[in-house]
């Protein structure tokens, strides 16, 4: 590294300190840090001309060596696109792609040059405020979209000014966090570790990741900052990381309050010794890794190592060749159209009683458009939009009265004050609205600050006296259409039903009014499939499609519901499986599942080969059908259960997806096909590795059913 041996300890410990920015005028002890070089990064300063003054100052000495600008750009920047979870819907690699890189230029555009995302993390607990940051509950999902993320934000060359260096986070199993109250223990076995939780992180790399953020929780004991195994062995010895590693928001300090360190300057030998290269937020690098080097508790070389991964993410920035030019801002218009599109493509039409959606413009000459999220700007873009622009959003109800006519009369009322209001003051104007109109549209949910980072909740049904607005609407008898804006699932059992139709958007973003709008009129169609499970109930968390079949699996046939048990009944004697009496065993709405406006069917499964052969490739084929009126596109998605292993595998796991559109009336064939890869899984010695034997195939458009076949490996 050319600036290494120039650079004197001092300096080389400001590389790995990344310290928190000012909004507005630059604090006296900010520029003086940053021009004696004790700094190397900045987050959350957004301001083009302040960031320009704090570059501008970090060169100012001899070899002086510009900045790393951080910031949360999490699903857009001024335009704000749907939440990741919501994006997960729409399945798509390219879509998720291009809302990054939108966002990216949007940020590069205000002087950022890093981005702390995408996160990781396995999202299977919808209690966990976080999920609302995830890419949802598959490994192989989460892999492909975390990658098509990182590609977004870091494009082909980090050297283009429009891009940002990404950062996979958390590194590792926060996702895991127990109970789903954030910042939680996460006791999770290396085998599931390597098994689940890592994948997503190595597709990140491949994709070349920048950084990386070691994540708050202690894995098995060992918090994350200070965890060896995970960032030493795994990260850069396995898996030949070569960037850096970044701590969370002062996780070094929090080492003590783990109860790992005795002292600051415990907690900093043992992050860097770990692994960790860069402190975010917290000062115990500044303060005592120079003492810690010259003491020979941490050796010249680790500390070197440490500046060097800094160095060399700023070298493909190209920071080190001097301040990179100020990309234009894009088009609000660019922004608009893809956050329209993204919002629309990433919709999950839950259910759709006698097809009461789409909505005719001819039949539908009023519409009651109801609820606490029906016109709320901010609520509707979700967590994390520090810096989102209001002004380029558009609620449901705003565009929705860009089509009223004499023929086409909007009555809105939000019914309560927000999601969690209990007063049912205003019920009944509402109610009284709804009775007058053609069709319902109830638009609930949860305000953006009810998911997010600590923001966990235990019961994950409506908050609020929401339920009770949606039951007094559809008591009306006027057909009642519910709008779920929400940063995660919720536990609709019992309340779904009072609509003829569910349509989830989670926190669509900006254009949530036009996409709505064209949604609910069919001018697009829903294209999204659930990245998660929606639990009936709050108390059968977690429960996602790929468990364990256990040794006693349930089955429809093997509980009987709790309101069904004889008085009196033996202890053994409705039989023993795993399930709740009172919840049963199947989730609400399973994982790829969501409708669509036409009938696409799926028949003639197809395997070219019984038996897959070392070297071979077994191709799997499927017709599609699209018996409706009118074209659309279906997720076809391929699962595989290995039937006997050396150990227990999940009844179903995701292998691969396409999304294909068909033209009213169309007929295609869809092909896949897997190989030995597809089929391996970490073994009893935790080594990736596949075992010959019999496997069930099934095709279809959600976790829960689909065309059914066997094939064994060789
Ligand atoms: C979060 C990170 C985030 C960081 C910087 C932390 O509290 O866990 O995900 O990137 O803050 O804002």
């Amino acid at each position: 590294m050319p600036h290494l041996e120039l650079m004197s300890l001092e300096e080389k410990i400001g590389q790995l300190c990344l310290v928190n920015g000012a909004e507005g005028e630059i604090p006296s002890w900010l520029a003086e840090d940053v021009a004696a070089g004790r700094v190397g990064g900045v987050l959350n300063e957004v301001d083009p001309a302040v960031a320009e003054r704090l570059q501008r100052l970090a060169l100012s000495r001899p070899a002086g060596i510009p900045l790393l600008m951080g910031r949360d750009v999490i699903h857009g920047f001024h335009t704000i696109f749907p939440i990741p979870l919501g994006q997960a819907c729409s399945w798509d690699e390219t879509l998720v792609e291009a809302c990054a890189a939108h966002a990216a230029e949007e940020a590069a555009a205000c002087g950022l040059n890093w981005t702390f995302a995408p996160m990781l993390d396995l999202g299977r607990d919808p209690r966990w405020g976080r999920v609302a940051e995830s890419l949802g509950e598959d490994p192989l999902l989460v892999s492909r979209l975390g990658a098509a993320m990182v590609r977004g934000f870091q494009g082909g060359d980090l050297r283009d000014p429009r891009r940002l260096a990404a950062c996979a986070k958390h590194f590792a199993g926060y996702g895991a966090s127990e109970g789903g109250r954030d910042y939680n223990s996460c006791p999770i076995p290396e085998i599931d570790l390597r098994q689940l939780h890592f994948p997503p992180f190595q597709a990140a790399l491949m994709a070349g990741v920048a950084t990386v953020m070691a994540s708050f929780c202690d894995v098995a004991g060992v918090p994350a900052s200070a965890n060896a195994f995970l960032l030493d062995q795994v990260l850069r010895r396995e898996w030949g990381f070569r960037g850096f590693v970044v701590s969370d928001w002062e996780s070094v300090d929090q080492l003590k309050l783990h109860g790992v360190a005795a002292d600051d300057r415990d907690a900093a030998l043992q992050a860097a010794s770990a692994g960790l290269d860069m402190e975010m937020a917290g000062s115990t690098f500044r303060r005592h890794l120079a003492l810690l080097v010259q003491e020979g508790h941490l050796s010249m070389e680790r500390l070197d190592a440490m500046v060097s991964a800094v160095l060399g993410v700023k070298r493909d920035l190209g920071l080190l060749e001097g301040l990179r030019p100020l990309p234009a801002t894009p088009s609000p218009a660019s922004g608009a159209q893809l956050a329209h599109r993204a919002a629309c493509q990433c919709a999950v039409l839950l259910r759709n009683e006698d097809q009461c959606l789409p909505l005719s413009r001819k039949r539908v000459r009023s519409l009651a458009l109801l609820g606490p999220m029906a016109h709320d700007v901010a609520e509707q873009l979700g967590t994390w939009v520090f810096d989102g622009d209001t002004r380029l959003g558009i609620t449901p109800l705003e565009a929705l009265r860009q089509w009223e006519d004499a023929d086409f009369q909007i009555l809105h009322h939000p019914g309560l004050c927000s999601t969690r209001d209990l007063d049912l003051g205003q019920l009944d104007e509402a109610v009284a609205l709804a009775a007058q109109a053609d069709v319902a549209v109830v638009v609930l949910g949860e305000e953006a600050i009810l998911s997010g980072e600590a923001h966990c909740r235990a019961d994950i049904r409506l908050p609020g006296a929401q339920e009770e607005l949606l039951r007094r609407v559809s008591q009306t008898g006027t057909p009642t259409i519910l709008v779920l804006m929400a940063g995660r699932p919720l536990a609709l059992e019992g309340v779904h039903e009072l609509a003829q139709a569910t349509l989830c958007m989670f926190h669509p973003g900006s254009q949530a009014g036009t996409a709505l709008r064209d949604l609910l009129f069919g001018i697009e169609e829903p294209g999204g499939r659930l990245p998660i499970s929606f639990p009936r109930q709050s108390g059968q968390i977690p429960i996602h499609y790929s468990q364990k079949s256990t040794g006693r699996p349930a089955d429809t046939s093997s509980f009987t519901p709790m309101a069904n048990i004889p008085q009196g009944a033996k202890q053994h004697s409705l039989g023993n499986t795993s399930h709740y009496l009172d919840a049963g065993f199947t989730p609400l709405y399973p994982f790829g599942h969501g409708l669509g406006y036409s009938f696409i069917q799926l028949k003639d499964l197809r395997l070219d080969h019984q038996t897959l052969r070392p070297g071979q490739r077994l191709g799997v084929s499927v017709t599609l059908r699209n018996t409706g009126a009118r074209a659309g596109t279906e997720l076809v998605q391929v699962y595989v259960r290995d039937l006997v292993a050396s150990v227990s595998r999940p009844v179903k796991e995701l292998k691969a997806y396409r999304r294909v559109h068909l033209e009213a009336g169309a007929v295609c064939d869809v092909h896949f096909d897997l190989g030995e890869e597809d089929l391996r899984f970490v073994g009893r010695d935790l080594r990736w590795m596949s075992e010959a034997g019999h496997f069930r195939i099934w095709v279809g458009t959600n976790s829960a059913d689909g065309l059914e076949a066997c094939f064994s490996l060789e």
